[in-house]
């Protein structure tokens, strides 16, 4: 009984065990959707909207981001804000220096014009927003013209086509990376994510390494996505699977969605030494049924069950 999960995802789990076939069949793109523009400025207008509304100030000076996927545009636009360096880790290079530089001259362009961000999604920030859809309050023409300055964009550009050339200004990209020494302690001023840590397989282990990267009075933003990326037909269907079917689901491949529920992040944050300073959960009535639930989650609370995002502010 494949039961909630759909039949595509397990063949293609079971595919893996057949490693001559699974390489005929080329896997869905797992980057995220960071090759647009449009979607890298407003995730990066939401996560810096978001942490100036709860008391975040000031221009980082380095931002790293867990899991940028397809290119570093939210790092990018990080850098069209001000910052100096950034540096993206994820445990699959999905991106390329071509697409980084197609991103990084739509990106200059819209913040050049204070393009009105269009994203009105959850988080609801947009009423933070100028009449414009656009952070003033923010990103001041000042703060603007200074990051903006054609000096500027020019080694954001070598940054990115030249790397190991790169100075003033940073832009790295490491994938895979393993080890939390791949960067410095107490060096990042802010790190983010959009859609990564639903996926991370040792959530413990890199809670604490993002502690470690974080300066002493550092911040971070991050959004989670608990919904079934696709594998089940309920959105949080993946509770009603057995831990045979899952593991039958996801084969060999490295990782999929972790399916651990906000409660457990939200310990883990604690744990690793990080202050929270703001959360929200979207809550939604529209799953499976508690009565559906497989035995490993018949103890889940309400909220994590019916939670289908989490966005959190933390400092160090
Ligand atoms: C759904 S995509 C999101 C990509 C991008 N942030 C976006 O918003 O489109 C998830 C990304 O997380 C990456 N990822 C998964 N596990 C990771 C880990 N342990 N550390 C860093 N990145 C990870 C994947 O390779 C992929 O690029």
């Amino acid at each position: 009984m494949v039961g909630e999960l759909r039949l595509g995802p397990v063949a293609r789990g079971l595919l893996t065990y057949f490693p001559a076939i699974n390489d005929l069949v080329p896997e869905k793109a797992a980057g995220g959707a960071t090759t647009s523009a449009t979607y890298c400025y407003g995730v990066w207008l939401k996560h810096l909207t978001m942490l100036h509304e709860h008391g975040f100030r000031g221009t980082p000076a380095t931002i790293a981001e867990l899991g940028p996927g397809d290119s570093m545009g939210v790092g990018l636009c990080g850098l069209l804000s001000g910052a100096d360096h950034y540096v993206g880790l994820d445990v699959i290079a999905h991106t390329n220096t071509a697409r980084n530089l197609k991103v990084l001259d739509e990106l200059a362009l819209k913040f050049r014009d204070r393009t009105p961000n269009v994203d009105k999604g959850w988080p609801y920030f947009h009423t933070l927003l100028d009449e414009r859809a656009f952070p003033r309050h923010v990103l001041t023409n000042e703060r603007l013209d200074a990051s903006l300055s054609p000096g500027r964009i020019a080694s954001i550009r070598q940054a990115i086509a030249s790397p190991s050339l790169a100075r003033d200004i940073t832009a790295e990209y490491k994938a895979p990376w393993f080890d939390p020494r791949i960067v410095e302690a107490d060096t990042v001023d802010l790190i983010v994510s959009q859609s990564v840590l639903e996926h991370v397989v040792d959530l413990p282990a890199t809670y604490q390494a993002l502690y470690q990267w974080l300066k002493p009075g550092g911040w971070m933003s991050h959004q989670v996505d608990f919904k079934c990326h696709g594998l089940t037909k309920s959105w949080n269907g993946y509770r009603a699977c057995s831990e045979g079917m899952w593991a039958l689901a996801l084969g060999k491949r490295p990782f999929m969605i972790n399916r651990q529920p906000p409660s457990v992040h939200l310990r883990l944050l604690r744990e690793a030494g990080f202050e929270l300073v703001h959360h929200e959960k979207f809550l939604r009535q529209d799953g499976i049924r508690r009565e559906a639930l497989a035995p490993m989650w018949a103890d889940i609370s309400e909220d994590d069950l019916n939670c289908s995002g989490l966005y959190v502010i933390a400092t160090k």
